[in-house]
Protein backbone atom coordinates (compact mmCIF):
# COMPACT_ATOMS: atom_id res chain seq x y z
CA UNK A 1 0.00 0.00 0.00
CA UNK A 2 1.22 3.61 -0.40
CA UNK A 3 1.94 4.92 3.07
CA UNK A 4 0.10 8.73 3.70
CA UNK A 5 0.45 10.79 6.11
CA UNK A 6 -1.42 14.19 7.18
CA UNK A 7 -0.12 16.92 10.44
CA UNK A 8 -1.80 19.76 12.11
CA UNK A 9 -0.59 22.54 14.28
CA UNK A 10 -4.00 23.66 15.55
CA UNK A 11 -6.66 25.46 14.33
CA UNK A 12 -6.88 28.75 15.37
CA UNK A 13 -6.77 32.84 14.93
CA UNK A 14 -2.91 32.58 13.20
CA UNK A 15 -1.25 35.67 12.81
CA UNK A 16 0.00 37.00 9.74
CA UNK A 17 3.41 37.25 11.55
CA UNK A 18 3.39 33.23 12.90
CA UNK A 19 2.22 31.77 9.60
CA UNK A 20 5.79 31.01 7.88
CA UNK A 21 6.51 29.32 11.47
CA UNK A 22 3.52 27.58 11.61
CA UNK A 23 4.03 26.37 8.03
CA UNK A 24 7.50 25.29 8.58
CA UNK A 25 7.06 23.49 11.41
CA UNK A 26 4.47 21.47 9.78
CA UNK A 27 7.07 20.88 6.86
CA UNK A 28 9.63 19.77 9.66
CA UNK A 29 7.00 17.18 11.17
CA UNK A 30 6.17 15.96 7.45
CA UNK A 31 10.19 15.02 7.07
CA UNK A 32 10.46 13.40 10.35
CA UNK A 33 7.88 11.14 9.73
CA UNK A 34 7.71 10.71 5.82
CA UNK A 35 11.52 10.14 6.08
CA UNK A 36 10.11 6.58 8.39
CA UNK A 37 7.74 5.88 6.04
CA UNK A 38 9.40 6.40 2.55
CA UNK A 39 11.24 3.87 3.90
CA UNK A 40 9.27 1.39 5.00
CA UNK A 41 8.67 2.16 8.40
CA UNK A 42 5.96 2.25 10.52
CA UNK A 43 2.78 4.40 10.69
CA UNK A 44 3.54 4.09 14.81
CA UNK A 45 7.11 5.51 14.03
CA UNK A 46 6.28 8.31 11.98
CA UNK A 47 3.43 9.49 13.63
CA UNK A 48 5.39 9.92 16.77
CA UNK A 49 8.41 11.44 15.12
CA UNK A 50 5.47 13.77 13.46
CA UNK A 51 4.32 15.02 16.70
CA UNK A 52 8.00 15.18 18.71
CA UNK A 53 8.94 17.78 15.74
CA UNK A 54 5.28 19.54 16.91
CA UNK A 55 5.80 19.56 20.44
CA UNK A 56 9.57 20.75 20.28
CA UNK A 57 8.48 23.57 18.49
CA UNK A 58 7.36 26.69 20.71
CA UNK A 59 5.02 28.10 17.94
CA UNK A 60 2.37 25.05 18.98
CA UNK A 61 0.27 24.36 21.73
CA UNK A 62 1.70 20.78 22.95
CA UNK A 63 5.34 20.03 24.55
CA UNK A 64 7.66 22.69 25.12
CA UNK A 65 6.39 25.98 25.14
CA UNK A 66 2.57 25.29 25.87
CA UNK A 67 0.29 27.38 27.41
CA UNK A 68 0.42 27.52 30.98
CA UNK A 69 -2.44 26.92 33.32
CA UNK A 70 -3.74 29.06 36.27
CA UNK A 71 -0.80 28.32 38.94
CA UNK A 72 2.01 28.99 36.04
CA UNK A 73 2.50 25.36 34.73
CA UNK A 74 2.21 23.60 31.38
CA UNK A 75 0.29 20.36 31.11
CA UNK A 76 0.51 18.58 28.45
CA UNK A 77 -2.36 15.56 27.16
CA UNK A 78 -1.61 13.31 24.60
CA UNK A 79 -2.97 10.50 22.99
CA UNK A 80 -1.97 7.64 20.32
CA UNK A 81 -4.51 5.07 18.32
CA UNK A 82 -4.04 1.85 16.48
CA UNK A 83 -6.83 1.44 14.19
CA UNK A 84 -6.13 -2.16 13.64
CA UNK A 85 -7.00 -2.90 17.16
CA UNK A 86 -8.40 0.00 18.40
CA UNK A 87 -5.70 0.09 21.46
CA UNK A 88 -5.24 3.50 22.50
CA UNK A 89 -2.59 5.24 24.55
CA UNK A 90 -3.22 8.36 26.74
CA UNK A 91 -1.77 10.66 28.91
CA UNK A 92 -3.08 13.80 30.76
CA UNK A 93 -2.07 16.75 32.89
CA UNK A 94 1.89 15.43 32.47
CA UNK A 95 4.08 18.82 33.61
CA UNK A 96 7.64 17.17 33.60
CA UNK A 97 8.00 15.34 30.24
CA UNK A 98 8.84 17.28 27.16
CA UNK A 99 7.85 15.29 24.69
CA UNK A 100 4.13 13.86 25.90
CA UNK A 101 3.66 12.06 22.83
CA UNK A 102 6.19 9.25 23.82
CA UNK A 103 4.61 8.48 27.16
CA UNK A 104 1.22 8.01 25.36
CA UNK A 105 2.95 5.17 23.20
CA UNK A 106 4.96 3.47 25.97
CA UNK A 107 1.29 3.10 27.63
CA UNK A 108 0.12 1.61 24.66
CA UNK A 109 2.88 -0.56 24.20
CA UNK A 110 3.62 -1.94 27.65
CA UNK A 111 0.81 -0.91 29.91
CA UNK A 112 -2.38 -3.08 30.67
CA UNK A 113 -4.40 0.29 31.44
CA UNK A 114 -5.26 2.75 28.16
CA UNK A 115 -5.09 6.07 30.33
CA UNK A 116 -2.78 7.59 32.96
CA UNK A 117 -2.43 10.67 34.51
CA UNK A 118 -0.05 12.92 36.70
CA UNK A 119 2.14 12.01 39.25
CA UNK A 120 1.22 8.22 38.14
CA UNK A 121 2.11 8.98 34.65
CA UNK A 122 4.88 10.48 35.33
CA UNK A 123 5.99 7.87 37.64
CA UNK A 124 5.44 4.91 34.58
CA UNK A 125 7.10 7.32 32.01
CA UNK A 126 10.26 7.19 34.57
CA UNK A 127 10.16 3.56 35.02
CA UNK A 128 10.16 3.09 31.08
CA UNK A 129 13.04 5.06 30.46
CA UNK A 130 11.92 8.37 29.36
CA UNK A 131 13.73 11.02 31.45
CA UNK A 132 11.84 13.58 33.48
CA UNK A 133 12.38 17.57 33.51
CA UNK A 134 11.53 20.08 35.66
CA UNK A 135 8.39 21.72 35.33
CA UNK A 136 10.10 25.06 34.62
CA UNK A 137 11.83 23.71 31.55
CA UNK A 138 8.79 23.59 29.77
CA UNK A 139 7.47 27.01 30.38
CA UNK A 140 9.16 29.17 27.14
CA UNK A 141 9.55 33.07 28.02
CA UNK A 142 6.68 34.35 25.17
CA UNK A 143 3.98 31.75 27.37
CA UNK A 144 5.44 32.97 30.76
CA UNK A 145 4.53 36.83 29.79
CA UNK A 146 1.17 36.05 28.58
CA UNK A 147 0.40 34.25 31.27
CA UNK A 148 1.79 37.14 33.58
CA UNK A 149 -0.64 39.50 31.39
CA UNK A 150 -3.76 37.13 31.58
CA UNK A 151 -3.25 37.32 35.59
CA UNK A 152 -2.87 41.10 35.49
CA UNK A 153 -6.20 41.50 33.52
CA UNK A 154 -7.92 38.47 32.36
CA UNK A 155 -7.32 35.65 29.73
CA UNK A 156 -7.37 36.85 26.43
CA UNK A 157 -5.98 35.73 23.00
CA UNK A 158 -4.27 39.16 22.20
CA UNK A 159 -1.72 38.30 25.37
CA UNK A 160 -0.85 35.47 23.19
CA UNK A 161 -0.10 36.79 20.04
CA UNK A 162 -3.54 35.81 18.87
CA UNK A 163 -2.08 32.14 20.11
CA UNK A 164 -5.14 31.10 21.44
CA UNK A 165 -5.43 27.21 20.49
CA UNK A 166 -2.42 25.09 18.79
CA UNK A 167 -2.76 21.62 19.55
CA UNK A 168 -1.00 19.27 17.12
CA UNK A 169 -1.71 16.05 15.36
CA UNK A 170 -1.02 13.19 12.92
CA UNK A 171 -2.49 10.42 11.07
CA UNK A 172 -0.14 7.90 8.64
CA UNK A 173 -0.95 4.65 7.11
CA UNK A 174 2.15 2.74 5.86
CA UNK A 175 3.32 0.34 3.51
CA UNK A 176 1.56 -2.02 5.47
CA UNK A 177 -1.70 -0.98 5.60
CA UNK A 178 -0.85 -0.10 9.27
CA UNK A 179 -3.29 3.09 10.40
CA UNK A 180 -2.23 5.50 13.23
CA UNK A 181 -3.50 8.42 14.84
CA UNK A 182 -1.77 10.89 17.37
CA UNK A 183 -2.84 14.36 19.24
CA UNK A 184 -0.99 15.80 21.77
CA UNK A 185 -2.00 19.27 23.66
CA UNK A 186 -0.92 21.66 26.50
CA UNK A 187 -4.96 22.36 26.46
CA UNK A 188 -6.11 26.36 27.15
CA UNK A 189 -4.56 29.29 28.84
CA UNK A 190 -5.12 29.43 32.14
CA UNK A 191 -7.09 26.21 32.71
CA UNK A 192 -7.91 25.30 35.77
CA UNK A 193 -4.64 22.72 37.45
CA UNK A 194 -5.88 19.46 36.45
CA UNK A 195 -7.99 20.04 33.88
CA UNK A 196 -8.32 17.11 30.87
CA UNK A 197 -8.96 18.80 27.50
CA UNK A 198 -10.68 16.41 24.47
CA UNK A 199 -6.91 15.37 22.71
CA UNK A 200 -6.04 12.50 25.10
CA UNK A 201 -9.83 11.03 25.01
CA UNK A 202 -10.41 8.27 22.84
CA UNK A 203 -13.27 9.46 20.05
CA UNK A 204 -12.80 13.14 21.38
CA UNK A 205 -9.55 14.49 19.98
CA UNK A 206 -8.26 11.28 18.54
CA UNK A 207 -9.63 7.94 16.71
CA UNK A 208 -8.67 5.52 14.25
CA UNK A 209 -10.14 2.42 13.12
CA UNK A 210 -8.34 0.54 10.36
CA UNK A 211 -11.96 -0.23 8.82
CA UNK A 212 -13.06 3.53 8.50
CA UNK A 213 -9.82 5.97 9.08
CA UNK A 214 -8.47 8.36 11.38
CA UNK A 215 -8.73 11.24 12.79
CA UNK A 216 -6.77 13.88 14.95
CA UNK A 217 -9.06 17.05 16.19
CA UNK A 218 -8.18 20.54 17.51
CA UNK A 219 -10.41 23.15 18.74
CA UNK A 220 -11.51 24.05 22.08
CA UNK A 221 -11.80 20.59 24.35
CA UNK A 222 -14.97 21.56 25.97
CA UNK A 223 -17.24 21.66 22.67
CA UNK A 224 -15.11 18.87 20.91
CA UNK A 225 -16.36 16.19 23.71
CA UNK A 226 -19.47 16.85 23.59
CA UNK A 227 -20.14 15.77 20.48
CA UNK A 228 -17.26 12.93 20.49
CA UNK A 229 -15.97 14.57 17.20
CA UNK A 230 -12.91 12.19 16.40
CA UNK A 231 -15.60 8.79 16.62
CA UNK A 232 -18.08 10.94 14.71
CA UNK A 233 -15.84 11.84 12.25
CA UNK A 234 -14.96 7.96 11.69
CA UNK A 235 -18.53 6.80 11.71
CA UNK A 236 -19.03 9.53 8.91
CA UNK A 237 -16.25 7.58 7.11
CA UNK A 238 -18.59 4.58 6.74
CA UNK A 239 -21.03 6.35 4.77
CA UNK A 240 -21.67 7.85 1.73
CA UNK A 241 -20.50 11.71 1.85
CA UNK A 242 -22.88 14.60 1.92
CA UNK A 243 -22.45 18.31 0.85
CA UNK A 244 -23.00 20.25 4.10
CA UNK A 245 -22.31 23.63 2.99
CA UNK A 246 -23.16 23.75 -0.84
CA UNK A 247 -26.43 24.36 -2.34
CA UNK A 248 -27.68 21.55 -3.62
CA UNK A 249 -27.56 21.86 -7.53
CA UNK A 250 -23.83 23.16 -7.01
CA UNK A 251 -21.02 20.55 -7.26
CA UNK A 252 -19.17 20.14 -4.03
CA UNK A 253 -16.12 19.98 -5.63
CA UNK A 254 -14.42 18.43 -2.60
CA UNK A 255 -13.16 14.86 -1.94
CA UNK A 256 -15.04 12.52 -0.56
CA UNK A 257 -12.46 12.84 3.08
CA UNK A 258 -13.26 16.85 2.33
CA UNK A 259 -16.30 16.37 2.66
CA UNK A 260 -16.32 14.46 5.42
CA UNK A 261 -13.84 16.57 7.21
CA UNK A 262 -16.42 19.41 6.57
CA UNK A 263 -19.60 17.52 8.08
CA UNK A 264 -18.12 17.08 11.22
CA UNK A 265 -16.63 20.49 11.85
CA UNK A 266 -20.42 21.57 10.51
CA UNK A 267 -21.65 19.43 13.56
CA UNK A 268 -19.05 20.89 16.02
CA UNK A 269 -20.62 24.22 14.96
CA UNK A 270 -24.10 23.43 14.85
CA UNK A 271 -24.15 21.76 17.90
CA UNK A 272 -21.83 23.07 20.44
CA UNK A 273 -21.41 26.10 18.76
CA UNK A 274 -17.80 26.15 19.53
CA UNK A 275 -14.85 26.29 16.66
CA UNK A 276 -12.13 23.98 15.62
CA UNK A 277 -11.03 21.91 12.99
CA UNK A 278 -9.71 17.95 12.17
CA UNK A 279 -7.58 16.34 9.61
CA UNK A 280 -7.91 12.72 8.13
CA UNK A 281 -6.76 9.75 6.19
CA UNK A 282 -9.85 7.30 5.26
CA UNK A 283 -8.78 3.95 5.28
CA UNK A 284 -7.26 3.74 1.62
CA UNK A 285 -5.03 6.93 2.64
CA UNK A 286 -7.12 9.91 1.17
CA UNK A 287 -6.77 13.04 3.38
CA UNK A 288 -9.37 15.18 4.39
CA UNK A 289 -9.69 18.06 6.37
CA UNK A 290 -11.82 21.17 7.61
CA UNK A 291 -11.84 23.81 10.00
CA UNK A 292 -13.96 26.62 10.94
CA UNK A 293 -11.60 28.92 12.65
CA UNK A 294 -9.87 31.79 10.69
CA UNK A 295 -6.55 29.42 9.70
CA UNK A 296 -5.34 26.31 10.67
CA UNK A 297 -1.85 25.01 10.43
CA UNK A 298 -1.62 21.47 8.55
CA UNK A 299 0.10 19.58 6.28
CA UNK A 300 0.10 16.68 3.93
CA UNK A 301 2.58 14.50 2.04
CA UNK A 302 1.33 14.53 -1.87
CA UNK A 303 0.94 11.41 -4.36
CA UNK A 304 4.21 12.34 -6.36
CA UNK A 305 5.86 12.78 -2.38
CA UNK A 306 5.98 16.71 -2.15
CA UNK A 307 5.01 17.83 0.67
CA UNK A 308 2.09 20.71 0.98
CA UNK A 309 1.86 22.83 3.72
CA UNK A 310 -0.69 25.68 4.50
CA UNK A 311 -2.35 28.05 7.09
N1 LIG B 1 -8.12 20.86 22.04
C1 LIG B 1 -7.23 20.99 23.10
C2 LIG B 1 -7.85 21.27 24.39
O1 LIG B 1 -8.90 21.89 24.46
O2 LIG B 1 -7.27 20.88 25.39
Amino acid sequence: MKPALIVHGGAWDIPDEALEACKSGCHRALAAGWSILSRGGSALDAIEAAIVALEDDPVFDAGYGSHLNLDGRVECDAMVMNGATLRAGAAATLQRVKNPIRVARKILENCPHMMLVAEGAERFAKDQGIPLCQPEEMVSEAEREAWLKCKEDKHAAAHHRGHEQGTVGAVAIDRDGNLWAATSTGGTCCKLPGRVGDSPLIGCGCYADSEAGGVSCTGYGEAIMKVVLAKSAVDLLRRPATCVDTPPNISCEASTADLVAREAVHLLAKRTHSTGGLILLDRHGNPGLAFNTPRMAHGLVAPDGAFLTAV
